[in-house]
């Protein structure tokens, strides 16, 4: 089975196996590292990919290139109305091990409403946003009063079976750095696996400094110094370095609560272990989250291009995927789009 796949290879040997879908631009929170208050213009609803035109698409790099799994992003993805429907969709792609990874981020707020009909139409795994557990700050960094939902929305994922759940926190320096070991704790209790990600020059309002990035080993210095913990083996092509506390967690060794990741873009980048690709909401293709170029996928598909005229502007721009980003240079250029507008 695996012999039929073409492999979506960069000029850099990286083979391309994740692809990030973006399903809407829209979003219900306005994070402060994502978006600025007001003044988001939004895509007309024409211009973003319909589902079938996502299914098509999608099925070319699963079942063509064989990519092995799907994330769906946003803006806010449960914004997108049924969203069920498309994940039924997608759970049908048939992989190299068997139907494709399905997985989301989400920020949580409507899970306590979705988790159920999400899981039933075949989702498999929820990464949620959680960057403060103190309502004011919540408040603050996404202009939203949702902590509760946001934690009730947390326990509607477990209770729906998903697992594991992750819990997303960005870290920034003077803002929620005093809560590294709260967090930590909240994911030992509540059995989540609790992941540590620095601020990336990708926020709206220009905010992001080199000072604000808080970086993986003083993160990793407060942890250890309340609950040790341990580097776990080898991380692969996912973002995150992961963590075991030594003490196993509280909940048993195995699950997510005894291990917490970090995502270290900024103090030790990962990219040369990248295997990912994204679907902005309209349909353009991007190789890497600072790429300065797109590739007009949708357009191509509404013009009326083949199948495998698609597959050829694919593997021309995986063909310009660099090395990796450069943000700690001085030549690093921000992409012009915001976090929502790239598909996180
Ligand atoms: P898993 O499948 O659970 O490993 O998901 P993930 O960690 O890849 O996805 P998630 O959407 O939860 O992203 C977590 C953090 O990683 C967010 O801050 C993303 O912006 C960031 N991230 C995702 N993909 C990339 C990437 O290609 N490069 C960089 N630098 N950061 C990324
Ligand atoms: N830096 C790091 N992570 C970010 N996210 C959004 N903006 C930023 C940023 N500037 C994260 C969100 C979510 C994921 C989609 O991306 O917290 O977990
Ligand atoms: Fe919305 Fe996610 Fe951006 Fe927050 S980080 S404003 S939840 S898209």
């Amino acid at each position: 089975m695996a012999g039929n796949y073409e492999k979506l290879i960069d000029p850099f040997g990286r083979q391309i196996e994740d692809l990030r879908i973006s399903v809407t631009d829209r979003c219900n929170f306005r994070c402060t590292y994502c978006m600025p208050e007001e003044g988001m213009k939004w895509l007309d609803r024409s211009a973003v990919m319909s589902f079938e035109e996502i299914e098509q698409l999608a099925r070319i790099f699963v079942e063509r290139y064989g990519v092995k799994g799907i994330r769906l992003t946003g803006g806010e993805p449960t914004v997108r109305a049924h969203l069920p429907v498309l994940v039924e969709m997608l759970s049908k792609l048939q992989g190299p091990d068997g139907p494709v990874d399905l997985s989301m981020t989400t920020n949580g707020a409507t899970m306590r409403l979705l988790a159920p009909k999400l899981k039933a139409a075949g989702l498999k795994r929820v990464n949620i946003s959680l960057d403060t557990l103190e309502r004011e700050k919540f408040f603050q960094m996404t202009r939203r009063d949702e902590l509760d939902n946001v934690l009730d929305g947390i326990k509607a994922a477990q209770e729906a079976g998903f697992a594991p759940v992750k819990i997303n926190a960005v870290i920034e320096r003077g803002t929620n750095d005093n809560e590294i070991v709260d967090l930590a704790t909240f994911g030992r209790e509540q059995n989540v696996e609790m992941r540590f990600i620095e601020f990336m020059p990708l926020e709206a309002d220009g905010h992001w400094m080199t000072e604000t990035v808080v970086g993986q080993d003083e993160i990793v210095e407060k942890i250890s110094a309340v609950y040790p913990i341990e580097v776990m083996s080898a991380r692969g092509a996912a973002p995150a370095d992961r963590f075991r506390y030594l003490d196993g967690g509280l909940h048993g060794a195995d699950g997510p609560g005894s291990r917490i990741g970090i995502i270290p873009t900024v103090t030790k980048p990962f990219c040369g272990d990248c295997d990912r690709v994204r679907l902005t909401a309209e349909g353009d293709f991007r190789t890497c989250l600072f790429a300065t170029q797109e590739f007009g996928l949708l357009e191509a598909l509404r013009s009326g291009e083949s199948e495998d005229q698609l597959a050829t502007r694919i593997e021309a721009a995986v063909g310009t995927k660099w090395a990796g980003h450069q943000i700690n240079q001085v030549n690093f250029t921000r992409p012009t789009k915001s976090m929502s507008q790239l598909g996180g």
